[in-house]
């Protein structure tokens, strides 16, 4: 008998989540059916969405959230032991994977919930990266930019979140293209990561410098493309600084996500910067692409093997933390990909 932890979703996330908003709960599994396999979670996810779609399920959900677990025991003939698969299997060390809670996906959901892969062959990799670089926020990255930016040589494009999973993968792809790439990020060892190691051209400290007078010096003759993960006044400032027909890919407004939608907070009005510069803003779920996903992947790890793309993580041990590794991240003390390693 197998005694499963899990993490259940007792309150409605108010503000800032609270670690009393989810009780940490063990349960006894089942044996095996026909067609079910048991997996044990090596690496979860801790994401920013966690923080508005959880108000979307009902009280008693598992706290939902991908994870990429190696099965130990198997009748389904197509997962066998051994193997490591990725899913959203929300927020649990074991699980039992049956034809009930896999192969479900939809392309109107947000999240692939319900879906199960065996995870691809990434040689000595890590297979943490199928959370990050490898997975969802790397193809983010990658369709967001290309699909939406439609970046082109010579341009400059300005990204917020820049030192996070998706936004330190977007300055890469566009700096290899052959953009001017300025970041805006939350601390100085944030910036000197993102100039240093990954060549962006300009890192902005919103914490400590006025984004609008740092952006007119670095970007004189205004910005084509922004690639926007945290929404906002920064939001606001960066677009009124945007050439003629710029582009916006809205990827994220992670500044508000511990507001609720009646109470946003204000911020200066886009829209005359969007018609004077006659912006087109797009906003995009990555699901959207998720005919597209193994494009995604094999893409992002031909970059990685060619060394055109890094990538690092802020691993947090122990599946007992994953609510500190959680709220963590939402504070941005995470450097790339936000991880968790049982
Ligand atoms: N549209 C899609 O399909 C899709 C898919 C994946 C992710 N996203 C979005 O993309 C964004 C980045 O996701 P990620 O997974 O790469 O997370 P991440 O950037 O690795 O982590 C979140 C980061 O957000 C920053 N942050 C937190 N509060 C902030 C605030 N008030 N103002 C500015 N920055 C703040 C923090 O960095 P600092 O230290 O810089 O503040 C933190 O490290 C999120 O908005 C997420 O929802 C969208």
């Amino acid at each position: 008998m197998v005694k499963a932890k899990k993490y259940v979703l007792i309150k409605y996330f108010e503000g800032e989540p609270k670690a009393t908003d989810l009780k940490f709960v063990e349960e006894e599994l089942p044996p095996l059916q026909n067609e079910e396999f048991l997996v044990k979670a090596e690496y979860l996810s801790v994401d920013p969405y966690m923080r508005p779609y959880t108000q979307n399920f009902p009280l008693g959900t598992t706290m939902i959230g991908s994870q990429v677990a190696r099965i130990m025991e198997s009748k389904h003939p197509d997962f066998p032991v051994g193997k490591r698969v990725i899913g959203y299997l929300g927020w649990r060390d074991y699980t039992i994977v049956g034809p009930s809670n896999f192969s479900k996906v939809s392309q109107n959901t947000l999240l692939p919930v319900g879906r199960i892969d065996i995870l691809p062959d990434i040689g000595d990799l890590s297979p943490s990266l199928a959370l990050g670089a490898l997975g969802m926020p790397g193809i983010t990255a990658y369709f967001g930019l290309m699909e939406i930016c439609k970046p082109k040589p010579g341009e400059t494009i300005v990204i917020s979140g820049a030192a996070g999973a998706v936004g330190s993968h977007v300055g890469q792809i566009a700096k290899n293209l052959g953009l001017t790439v300025i970041g805006i990020c939350g601390s100085d060892e944030k910036c000197k990561w993102l100039t240093d190691e990954l060549g962006f051209d300009v890192a902005i400290n919103y914490k400590t410098k006025s984004i609008a007078k740092s952006l007119r010096k670095a970007a004189p003759q205004g910005i084509d493309c922004y690639f926007d993960n945290v929404g906002g006044e920064t939001s606001s400032i960066v677009m009124y600084q945007m050439k003629q027909f710029g582009r916006v890919a809205v990827c994220g407004t992670i500044s508000n996500y511990n507001y609720d939608l009646e109470l946003l907070p204000k911020s200066t009005d886009v829209l005359t910067a969007i018609l004077m510069h006659r912006l087109k803003v797009e906003g995009f779920v990555v699901s959207q692409w998720m005919d597209r996903w193994t494009e995604g992947i094999q893409q992002n790890l031909q970059w990685i093997r060619e060394d055109k793309l890094r990538y690092r993580e802020t691993v947090t041990k122990g599946f007992e933390n994953m609510f500190d590794a959680f709220i963590g991240m939402l504070r941005g003390g995470n450097i790339g990909k936000a991880i968790v390693q049982v």
